[in-house]
């Protein structure tokens, strides 16, 4: 297994970006700071939902170790740290009268980027939707859009003068489908009604947030997506259709009704009857400008008819190797979305904002660098064919609560232990550091 990375900061252009990525339910700990209640608090601790029950009342305990955390991303050589704030910490009933502590929190750990050199790139929603909103329907109320952009106002009046990059929303796939459709993440609905709706209204929310924070005189507002190869499972013409379903409602329709202001053909089939009156009209707002694009990127799956109603697809067991989650390493498929994304929105600069794999065989931890060191080296293919990529940030910098599969899933750089909350850097962190001195 490597020990070291083959490539270094200087085998990329000047002001390419490294960072690392975090979410705050996943690291912070909810039950601290006054943070109000969240569906993901619920969710977790209602049976059958989470691997062992695990919750994020503690995680990381990120609130007051925020110090040493932010060390370890400096340590790394790393130029950007991506985080998010929590809605229910800033906002305890979702609308209203504004955390004055889980403000001055957020206050207090931006400004512990600047004195490290370190940019700030926020997301504003990484899915800790405040209970008082998921009681009056959540994604599926068309309200959310404006309770959305009012509390990316908040923020950003507090937060807004040391931001270097904001995405509104992170993976708006997982907000919708696998929450609302798959009934995997909270609110851990299984309804075409509900998903429909999902998919409509977060990208609603995205672009009025957009809004929103232009009209504050906001820059660098980007959208983060997440893209998974979808491949046929076998040679028949069904297979081969299926992928392309999975592929619109996946890879095509996020990053389309951004950029082009249109839904996929492929995917309306299914969704259309489902969605919102008049939603055609909401894509003025929707396609709001926006200056980069993020692509989190994992895996590939394997995709195969199954009986019932639309879409009618199944993921098939596939032959490559797998991380930890179960996911097969496939980093062509990186390269692809690259090359792909870049062909959807020309011009517009790109970032990978998540990459990374679950793997806990410390203290090598010779997997985890052989998996960047392979992504990294489909980026380099990208980028030597003309994509305008800007930066790569690794998922994640901590070990952290892998939501439905709670705690034991190892993506972090440094490793925790969920017992004490010791940090300690792991080989891929050492690695990483001397790739980029
Ligand atoms: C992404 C999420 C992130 C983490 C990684 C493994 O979908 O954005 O929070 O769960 O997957």
């Amino acid at each position: 297994m490597p020990e070291r990375f083959t490539f270094t900061r200087a085998d990329f252009p000047d002001g390419f970006v490294w960072g690392a990525a975090t979410s705050a339910y996943q690291i912070e700990g909810s039950s601290f700071g006054g943070a109000g209640p969240s569906h993901w608090d619920t969710f977790a601790t209602t049976p059958g939902n989470v691997v062992r029950g695990e919750d994020g009342r503690v995680a990381c305990d990120h609130f007051h170790r925020w110090e040493e955390d932010l060390d370890f991303v400096r340590g790394a050589g790393l130029d950007a740290y991506r985080f998010s704030t929590s809605w229910a910490r800033v906002i305890p009933e979702g609308r209203g009268a504004p955390n004055a502590d889980g403000l001055a929190f957020y206050d207090r750990l931006v400004d512990g980027m600047c004195a490290r050199g370190l940019q700030p790139w926020l997301t504003l929603y990484h899915w800790e939707l405040p209970s008082p909103l998921a009681d009056l329907g959540g994604w599926r109320n068309r309200d959310i859009a404006y309770w959305f952009a009012d509390y990316a106002e908040v923020v950003m009046r507090t937060l807004g003068d040391r931001i270097y990059a904001t995405a509104p929303i992170n993976e708006p796939w997982c907000v919708a489908w696998l929450s609302h459709f798959l009934g995997q993440h909270a609110p851990g609905l299984r309804d075409i009604r509900a998903a429909a709706r999902a998919m409509h209204h977060v990208l609603l929310a995205h672009g009025r947030a957009t809004q929103a924070m232009h009209a504050l005189g906001c820059t660098g507002l980007g959208a983060v997506m997440n893209f998974e190869h979808a491949e046929p499972a076998d040679a028949s013409a069904e297979a081969a259709d299926r992928a392309r379903t999975y592929d619109a409602i996946y890879n095509r329709w996020f990053v389309e009704a951004v950029t082009r202001g249109a839904y996929p053909a492929e995917a309306l089939a299914g969704l259309e009857p489902h969605l919102p009156a008049g939603w055609e009209k909401d894509f003025a707002t929707i396609t709001a400008p926006v200056n980069w694009l993020g692509i989190n990127y994992y895996t590939r799956k394997l995709i195969g008819p199954a009986p019932g109603p639309w879409p009618a697809l199944e993921e098939v067991d596939g032959p490559l190797e797998k991380t930890d989650m179960g996911w097969e390493i496939y980093p062509d498929g990186l390269h692809g979305f690259l090359r792909r994304v870049a062909d959807t929105a020309p011009g517009l600069p790109l970032f990978v904002t998540e990459n990374g794999m679950a793997t806990d065989v410390s203290p090598d931890d010779g997997p985890r660098i052989a998996y960047l060191e392979d992504h990294v080296a489909a980026v380099r293919r990208a980028m030597a064919e003309g994509v305008p990529l800007r930066g790569y940030f690794v998922w994640s910098l901590l070990d952290n609560y892998e939501w439905a599969l709670g705690y034991e899933k190892r993506f972090g750089l440094v490793h925790v232990d969920f017992d004490s909350l010791a940090r300690t850097p792991k080989a891929s962190w050492h690695a990483l550091r001397a790739a980029l001195a």
